[in-house]
């Protein structure tokens, strides 16, 4: 083109620079879309790759991006329906599948999703071999399992968005009662994400003061006059909730992924609540993904905070862990 020859003294070329940050969302529906605009608008990265099968809603969604990339720190978007645009992720976001209906829980979704998931991950594995999945297709758990034997991946890096999510409604939830913002409120949701997921009412502190030193029943089902439990109860219900007034969730949990997401890129060892491995954690004997207190980092999940759980905590932990492997017991792949 005779202006950019007369623009630009071109300068030789090496090989073709590869960013170290590209991500790609897999699966631009509601979440994915959230997702993608969290990592983007959060600076996490400025390479994002979309996928998805219905072509014009992709190259709506990329256009649509792609006009706002100056104010993105010029970011690069691209999309494609084949897998190819992956090709060189350092992180892949699947959120590819099914979403609950109305009166649907999330582990209805599991096997229509499982056979979304057969025909993605060996492919997208094949194109990024050295990436980290983040997995938030529900039923989120045992997706992170199906993906994590469907890629051949290493447990460090498929990680499921967990109870990121659960701990971030809690900790805004508690801290709404007691009038401090959410990054003061400490209060760990693990175990499932979703109807089982286990509050641990044994750590939840704000500076260092336990709740339960100053109420030694905060939290319990029966014996707690202020019904803290109240708090996780809508955690629980904040999912069904939020599908029957606007049909989804889609902003909380793509905020989690990007902050799921800026750990590992930054290589900060934060801890997240996010799902990994916990076979040979907490006495449990299962193949299953649950959600811990994980330190992440740019090799995904390096190590797993060993809580002190009461009796109660341990054995909710132990009974989401027999709920996935009885799940993962019935599943075709
Ligand atoms: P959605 O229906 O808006 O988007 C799903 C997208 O996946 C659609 O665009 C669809 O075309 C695409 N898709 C389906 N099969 C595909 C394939 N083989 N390859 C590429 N793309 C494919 O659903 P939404 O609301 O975005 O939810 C997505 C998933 O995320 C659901 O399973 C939902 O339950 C889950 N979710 C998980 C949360 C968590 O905390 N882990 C929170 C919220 C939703
Ligand atoms: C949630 C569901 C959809 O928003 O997983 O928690």
């Amino acid at each position: 083109m005779h202006l950019k020859n007369e623009m630009f003294h071109e300068v030789p070329k090496t090989e073709e620079q590869k960013s170290h940050q590209k991500v790609t969302v897999v699966g631009i529906g509601a979440v994915g879309m959230a997702a993608a605009f969290s990592v983007l608008a959060q600076n996490v990265s400025s390479d994002i790759a979309l996928v998805d099968v219905f072509e014009n809603k992709l190259k709506g969604e990329m256009m649509d991006l792609q006009h706002g990339s100056r104010f993105l720190k010029n970011a690069k978007i691209t999309a494609d329906t084949d897998l190819s645009v992956s090709a060189g992720s350092r992180l892949i976001i699947v959120t590819a599948g099914a979403r609950q209906k109305e009166g649907e829980s999330r582990l209805d979704l599991v096997q229509r999703n499982v056979e979304i998931y057969k025909g993605l991950i060996p492919k997208l594995v094949e194109y990024s071999p050295e990436t980290t999945l983040l997995i938030v297709s529900n039923p989120v758990d045992i997706m992170t399992y199906v993906a994590w034997k469907l890629s051949g991946l290493p447990k460090n890096r498929v990680i499921g968005s967990g109870t990121n999510l659960d701990s971030s409604r809690f900790s805004f939830l508690l801290a709404q009662r007691l009038n401090v913002a959410p990054t003061s409120m400490h209060g760990w949701i693990i175990g499932e994400h979703g109807d089982s997921s286990v509050p641990v009412w044994s750590g939840v502190n704000i500076a260092g003061i336990r709740l339960r030193e100053i109420n030694p029943h905060a939290g319990h089902e029966e014996k707690d006059a202020e019904n803290w439990n109240d708090c996780h109860k809508e955690v629980v219900d904040a999912a069904y909730e939020i599908i029957k007034l606007k049909g989804y969730t889609s902003w909380a949990i793509g905020l989690s992924c990007a902050d799921i997401a800026s750990s590992i890129f930054e290589n900060t060892n934060a801890v997240k609540a996010v799902s990994t491995f916990v076979q040979g954690i907490h006495g449990i004997d299962k193949e299953v993904f649950l959600s811990l207190p994980c330190v992440l980092n740019a090799n995904g999940v390096v190590s797993v905070v060993k809580q002190k759980l009461s009796e109660d905590e341990m054995a909710k932990l132990h009974a989401s862990a027999k709920l996935m492997d009885e799940v993962q017991k019935g599943l075709q792949f």
